[in-house]
C-alpha cells in the first residue's frame, strides 16, 4: 500500500531520514514514535507525496512517487486522508463547508449525507454551523479527523491527532481511529503519547515505530 525503501530525506544540512525501508500492508495499524524534531511529520509528508525523496524509493500503491503526473498525486491523494499536525481550516467557512470542500473539486456525488453522517459520527453535529476559530481544540481535532474520512480513503495518516486535547478526548479520538481500522482502513499515526499507544495495543494489534538516529525501527514490546 505504502512501502519505502531506502528512503532518504535531507531538507538541504544533513540526511533528516536514511536508509528507511518499511512496508504499511492494507489494514494494518502503525503509530510513528520518536522525539520532537525528529522526522515524524516529514516521514508522513513523504508518505503523501508532499515531499519526494532525496534518494531512494517511495511506492504509494504500488507506483513510485517519482513517476507520478500531477493528476496521478491528486488521485493517489484521494486515497489518503491526512489529518494534518495543525488542524487547518477555512477559517471564514463554516464547518460543513469545510467538510464539503473536497467534493467541489472531486467527482464524487454524495456528499451531504456523508457529511451528516460523519459528523454525527464524531459528535460534531450541533457544530455544523460554527465557523473554525470558534471550535475547542478537540473539537477540531476531531472535524480534522472527519474531514479526512469524508472521500473514504484507503489510508489515513493522522499527525499528532490528540495534541493538545485531555486524555477523555484522547481516547475518544483513539475509538474512532480504531473503528476507522476496523472498517479495514490502514492507519498510521504519529504521536508522543505513549500511553495512548498503550491503550491502543490493549484494543488492536498496532505496531510501533520508532524514529532514532536519522533511522525508522521496529520498536519491541517494551514501551
Ligand atoms: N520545510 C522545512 N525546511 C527546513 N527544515 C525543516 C522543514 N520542515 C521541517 N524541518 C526540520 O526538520 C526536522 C524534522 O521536522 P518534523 O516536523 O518532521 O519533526 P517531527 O518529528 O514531526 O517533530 P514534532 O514532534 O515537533 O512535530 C526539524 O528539525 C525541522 O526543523
Ligand atoms: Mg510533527
Amino acid at each position: 500500500m505504502i512501502a519505502f525503501e531506502n528512503v532518504a530525506y535531507s531538507y538541504g544540512g544533513g540526511d533528516l531520514l536514511a536508509d528507511v525501508s518499511l512496508r504499511l500492508a492494507p489494514g494494518s495499524f502503525h503509530f510513528l514514535t520518536g522525539p520532537s524534531g525528529s522526522g515524524k511529520s516529514t516521514f508522513l509528508k513523504l508518505a503523501y507525496a508532499e515531499l519526494l525523496p532525496s534518494s531512494g524509493q517511495v511506492m504509494l500503491f504500488d507506483r513510485n512517487v517519482t513517476s507520478l503526473s500531477r493528476d496521478d498525486v491528486a488521485r493517489t491523494r484521494r486515497r489518503i486522508g491526512v489529518v494534518h499536525q495543525d488542524c487547518k481550516f477555512l477559517d471564514h467557512l463554516s464547518l460543513a463547508a469545510n467538510m464539503a470542500l473536497p467534493f467541489t473539486v472531486s467527482d464524487r456525488e454524495s456528499a451531504p449525507q456523508d457529511m451528516v453522517d460523519l459528523l454525527g459520527w464524531v459528535g460534531l453535529s450541533h457544530l455544523s454551523g460554527a465557523l473554525p476559530p470558534q471550535l475547542s481544540g478537540g473539537e477540531r481535532q476531531r472535524a480534522a479527523l472527519a474531514r479526512a474520512v469524508i472521500v473514504d480513503p484507503d489510508v489515513i495518516l493522522a499527525d499528532e491527532p490528540t495534541g493538545n486535547v485531555d486524555w477523555e478526548m484522547s481516547l475518544r479520538i483513539l475509538t474512532l481511529l480504531v473503528e476507522l481500522n476496523r472498517m479495514g482502513k490502514t492507519i498510521l499515526v504519529a504521536t508522543h503519547d505513549l500511553n495512548l499507544i498503550r491503550q491502543a495495543k490493549a484494543q488492536i494489534q498496532a505496531r510501533v515505530l520508532r524514529i532514532a538516529k536519522h533511522r525508522i525501527q521496529l520498536a519491541g514490546a517494551d514501551l
